[in-house]
């Protein structure tokens, strides 16, 4: 039987992190009532304290009446000490998201044990970034009912939500997924079980790349951060979003990702990165990453050369692209998804295809085999589908 996921099904969210607090805010604001759990006491408060706070924040800017929130408020209820022994609150849930920590064998235990507890028809999600779903839905009894539902950081604020569908998930577990996503306002695009999904495996060259160029001297991280930025139209600079991100959260995104892809050298760390994670400069955070955060530091200046800029935009967006048209060649997603997810998940400022057919596919080629000459790199070698585009003068997005 098809499972329904309308606003009267009890959603119960583990991990009451940075993830799961955000998620259990969205379940609640659309009419949900919503069990937080965590092992963590603390991270239950902070979650607890956050939620008020948010509230008091939409009423005062006139987001939300004073009764809406405490409507919402009411909604949730907070769990704190669960642990797979004892997740029998979940008895009455009919959608659980989880959001622990990025762990297989930890998520792994804790599915097997939900399933002991949820009814039969019960959804089981995982928010994870990096791990398989196969993987995580491996172990339990009825992985048909098991699928991977991805939101971004703040997941109250972004707006895409990719949808994942293991090799066994049930298509109308999928379907019941998207509908649920999408009815709580959120653009849902459907990715294949493959590494970093949509948006984390087309984002690798963004970082990557710049690595690359800054590694090789070619220019300075406050120059390529203001090419992006400036000539390319990014919101933010690869280096000041890394140090945003946290320089510990990206390299191990990238880490994951280019080991789930067997090595290929497109998706190699940069060791410049790796010493910066090491040496503890993690960003923001910490005060320090590719920038100084200290009291009294002053930002270095950009040599803001249009030309040198434009070499360097032009070789990112080509890595940018030409991962793209790879996602939609290996049927990660349609190329209508990937489009979506790049502009309302990471904020591109355009679609990569779309901006591929506006370069020209012919151009992008170029440049790829240009530098794949220049540095006899398979990391450079363009897609077989962004090759026949340009043969053929069609278009990158039909
Ligand atoms: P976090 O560290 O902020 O929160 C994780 C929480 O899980 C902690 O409060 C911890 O006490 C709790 N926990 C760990 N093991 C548990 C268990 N067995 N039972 C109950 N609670 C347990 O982590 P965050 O950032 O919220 O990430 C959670 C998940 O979401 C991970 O799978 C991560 O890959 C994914 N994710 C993270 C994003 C981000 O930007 N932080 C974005 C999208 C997905």
């Amino acid at each position: 039987m098809a499972p329904t996921l309308g606003p009267d099904v009890v959603v119960g969210v583990i991990g009451a992190g940075t993830m799961g607090a955000g998620i259990a805010q969205v379940a609640a604001a659309n009419g949900h009532r919503v069990l937080l759990a965590d092992a963590s006491a603390s991270a239950v408060a902070k979650a607890k304290d956050g939620h008020a706070k948010a509230m008091a924040r939409e009423v005062e800017k006139g987001k939300r009446s004073q009764a809406e929130a405490e409507a919402l408020l009411a909604r949730l209820s907070y769990i704190s000490g669960v642990a797979p022994s004892d997740l029998e609150d979940f008895a009455p849930c009919g959608l659980v998201i989880e959001a622990i920590v990025e762990d297989l064998a930890i998520k792994q235990t804790l599915f097997r044990s939900l399933e002991s507890v949820v009814s039969r028809e019960a959804v089981l999600a995982t928010n994870t970034s990096s791990l398989s779903i196969a993987a995580i839905a491996g172990g339990c009894q009825r992985a048909e009912r098991v699928l991977g539902i991805h939101f971004f950081n703040p997941a109250p604020v972004m707006a895409l939500v990719e949808v994942i569908p293991a090799l066994a998930t049930d298509a109308a577990v999928l379907e019941a997924g998207r509908g649920l996503v999408e009815r709580w306002g959120k653009v849902a695009v459907v990715a294949s079980d493959t590494p970093g999904f949509i948006v984390n495996r087309i984002a690798r060259p963004y970082y990557g790349e710049s690595l690359r160029i800054l590694e090789e001297g070619i220019a300075d991280v406050a120059t390529i951060d203001w090419a992006l930025r400036t000539l390319g139209g990014f919101k933010m600079g690869p280096f000041e979003l890394m140090d945003l991100i946290g320089n510990d959260v990206n390299y191990a995104v990238t880490r994951s990702v280019f080991e789930a892809m067997y090595f290929d050298p497109r998706y190699r760390p940069s060791l410049t990165q790796r010493r910066l994670v090491e040496s503890g400069w993690l960003g923001r955070k910490a005060k320090r990453g590719y920038y100084d955060y200290r009291d009294g530091a002053v930002a270095p200046p950009a040599t803001e050369d249009e030309v040198l800029g434009r070499t360097i935009r032009d070789r990112v967006v080509a890595m940018l692209i030409n991962e793209a048209v790879d996602a939609v060649q290996l049927r990660v997603a349609s190329p209508e998804d990937i489009e979506l997810a790049m502009t309302k998940g990471v904020n591109y400022p355009r679609g990569l295809l779309t901006w591929g057919d506006a370069l020209g596919p012919a151009a992008v080629l170029a440049t790829l085999e240009s530098l794949q000459q220049e540095y006899g790199e398979d990391r450079y070698r363009p897609s077989p589908l962004l090759r026949r585009v340009a043969k053929s003068g069609g278009k990158l997005l039909p």
